[in-house]
């Protein structure tokens, strides 16, 4: 499949997806990566890997809509099969989704439908749960939601920080990205109603 990356920041799920295919684990090539953040760490990734980057800045467009359009007419060349949101930090509209409808796939930092939008790890370690962990699912129109592919759990210690739990998250965010977007790529989930089989 022709995927396209979405990432916001560091990059570490992006990453995680490009070395999963370069180790023949996931069927699929990165034909393109989108970033709205102008410097941010995983546009010099995208240079170092060879993959085209669009930067869409949105403090330069008058309108979500305007911003959004400009990231599908800059896309569509590219045909991409799938989106995988790595890290992308804004919400995109049922417009834009619309036009890839079940084919775009998020990772969150938290047992969805718990702890849903920013500071997920945060918002978890203040409501002094005992586990936490990360969610794959299709993406909706409303933030954070869609059906689920795939969770992992990891503990809550009662020293941990915002940063400690985040970093253990990100551990398993990788191999589940990785698994759910690679069951993708083979054909094999199917979406009903809310739930996902084949993962
Ligand atoms: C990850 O925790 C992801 O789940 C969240 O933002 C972080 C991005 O990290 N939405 P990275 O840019 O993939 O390293």
């Amino acid at each position: 499949k022709r995927m396209a990356i979405f990432a916001s920041g560091r990059g570490s799920n992006a990453e995680a997806l490009y070395d999963a295919i370069k180790a023949g684990k996931i069927n699929a090539e990165i034909v393109v990566l989108v970033s709205d953040i102008p410097d941010a760490p995983v546009l010099e990734k995208a240079e170092k890997w060879n993959i085209p980057a669009i930067i869409a800045d949105r403090k330069q467009f008058s309108s979500k809509e305007k911003f959004e359009d400009f990231i599908l007419d800059q896309i569509k060349p590219y045909q991409p099969d799938l989106i995988a949101l790595a890290g992308f930090m804004r919400l995109l509209s049922g417009r834009f989704i619309s036009h890839y409808e079940s084919r775009i796939i998020n990772i969150h930092p938290a047992l969805l439908p718990s702890f849903k939008g920013l500071h997920a790890q945060r918002q978890a370690v203040e409501a002094g749960v005992k586990v936490a962990g990360c969610t794959v699912h299709f993406v909706e129109a409303d933030m954070d939601a869609g059906p689920i592919i795939a969770q992992t759990v990891v503990p809550v210690m009662e020293d941990d920080t915002e940063d400690t739990l985040a970093a253990r998250i990100l551990t398993v965010e990788h191999p589940t990205f990785v698994k759910a977007v690679a069951l993708f790529c083979e054909d094999k989930l199917e979406i009903n109603g809310r739930v996902v089989r084949g993962a």
